[in-house]
């Protein structure tokens, strides 16, 4: 049997439409999402905290409690950046903690953690205080391709991950890349050296055409757990859809046991929230095409939008072949990171620079720097020391600790910072991961006299061994 994590209220509208899906669009279906049977709902995390913050006038704790109110059967799933959290820089361990804590405290009961360079010693505060706190530890490695991230490499990482006590491993295909033979070939692989109760849980996107493939080839593999989005806001940039693939393994050994009738009708209610997003601007037909591009040049699809909109500032969209050529150059020079957030803003940009600037690293940005410092961790491979001693001059000093070793405490500078706004404990930590954006919130939050509904039911009810 394969189980099934639903994507719509995270992934599937973050993909396709810009994070925009309100809690007001989520409720009316939760009762019939909660009785669908799903593994999980991944429904919180990634991009949703900063949206609701800073688009929706969204408490994301409110919306995390209504959620598990609305939702009491259903594991509640969420994505976190390791050390980086829900943003996107490196957070000292106390933050780490209290953030962690938080989220299981009001709801949550999976955590993906994964960590932009699959450094395990970013991802290791995180994990320990998923299990400290009770909830269920999914580690994940972001998936690519580069001369070092080969099937032996990723084994080795999901052992490691392993070891450092995860539940689940999953392997994040954020970019669609997984080529259906090559997931055959790692998932088998992966079971070969991991324990038996050790899950593997698969991540893709639709973007190139492929996902449906490599799922069904991870599948005969022995995958346990795969990722896929009702079809209202499934396929193109997002997962593969929920109907089709739960249509196509029915009467199978893989059968998922889910009921098709059942998820059509929550498909047609999603029906309506996408023509609003589609209304709205934030759902295009480009989010639904199919799109090849990722397969030929090995970046996410999210990162070629994002190459455009800086060309196109800059007026230089005429460089878009050059600036996606020179992609795999920068990436090379900075040691194969994967291209996932913040890796691949500050890959995309500095290959923009390297194009337009006429000379390759005349130009080096603050965040290219830092890449090649080692403040975000290891890199899979050695940089080029020639950019390295361009960006970082002679015999520069790197970091070769754990970046966050680095960082004091923080919690109770940014506690008393908010002082006058604070109406929650959890208004630390969106002080701490988006301090101007949260603060705009506390103020409409207080000029509205928004109360707190800390009421969230049986919180309980969700966890259940996995
Ligand atoms: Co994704």
């Amino acid at each position: 049997m394969v189980k099934i994590t639903e994507t719509i209220l995270r992934d599937a509208h973050q993909s396709q439409a810009a994070t925009r899906m309100t809690i007001d669009e989520m409720l009316p279906i939760a009762d019939k999402l909660d009785k669908i049977g799903y593994f999980s709902l991944e429904c919180w995390g990634g991009a949703t905290f900063d949206s609701c913050l800073r688009f929706l006038n969204e408490d994301p704790w409110d919306r995390l409690r209504k959620l598990r109110k609305a939702m009491p059967n259903t594991k509640l799933q969420m994505l976190l950046r390791a050390q980086n959290l829900l943003g996107y820089k490196h957070y000292a361990d106390d933050v780490v903690d209290e953030f962690v804590k938080k989220a299981i405290e009001n709801g949550i009961d999976i955590i993906r953690i994964f960590d932009a360079l699959n450094d395990p010693r970013n991802m290791e505060r995180a994990m320990k205080a998923t299990k400290k706190y009770g909830g269920i530890c999914e580690a994940a490695f972001s998936y690519t391709t580069s001369p070092v991230h080969t099937t032996e490499y990723f084994v080795k990482l999901s052992k490691q991950l392993e070891d450092m006590g995860a539940d689940i491993i999953c392997i994040k295909d954020m970019a669609g890349i997984l080529l259906p033979y090559t997931a055959y070939e790692l998932v088998k692989a992966m079971k070969k050296v991991l324990k038996k109760d050790t899950q593997i849980h698969l991540h893709t996107h639709q973007t190139a055409g492929i996902g449906n493939l490599t799922y069904l080839k991870a599948i005969e593999a022995g995958v346990d757990i795969v990722d896929t989005a009702l079809s209202p806001l499934g396929n193109g940039t997002s997962q593969p859809a929920t109907e089709s693939l739960v249509a196509a393994l029915k009467g199978t050994e893989y059968d998922t046991g889910l009921d098709l009738i059942k998820l059509n009708e929550c498909a047609e209610y999603f029906k309506g929230v996408a023509q609003r997003l589609k209304d709205d601007g934030w759902l295009t037909d480009k989010s639904l095409a199919t799109d090849v591009k990722a397969l030929i040049y090995q970046v996410p699809g999210g990162m070629l939008s994002n190459l455009v909109g800086q060309l196109k500032k800059m007026n230089a969209l005429d460089k878009y072949e050059q600036a996606l050529a020179e992609v795999p150059n920068v990436r090379k020079d900075l040691g194969y990171p994967p291209l996932v957030t913040p890796t691949s803003q500050i890959v995309g940009t500095q290959a923009v620079f390297n194009v337009l600037s006429g000379e390759r690293y005349k130009m080096i940005t603050a965040e290219t720097k830092g890449v090649l410092r080692g403040e975000y961790g290891q890199l899979p491979a050695e940089p080029n020391p020639e950019v390295v001693k361009l960006a970082l001059g002679e015999n520069a000093e790197r970091i070769t600790c754990r970046p966050a070793d680095l960082l004091q405490p923080e919690l109770e500078k940014y506690r008393k910072e908010i002082e006058n706004y604070i109406e929650q404990d959890e208004d630390v930590l969106s002080y701490a991961l988006f301090p101007q954006v949260a603060m705009n919130f506390f103020k409409y939050r207080q000029a509205n006299k928004i109360k707190i509904d800390r009421d969230f039911g049986d919180t309980q009810k969700g966890i259940q061994p996995v």
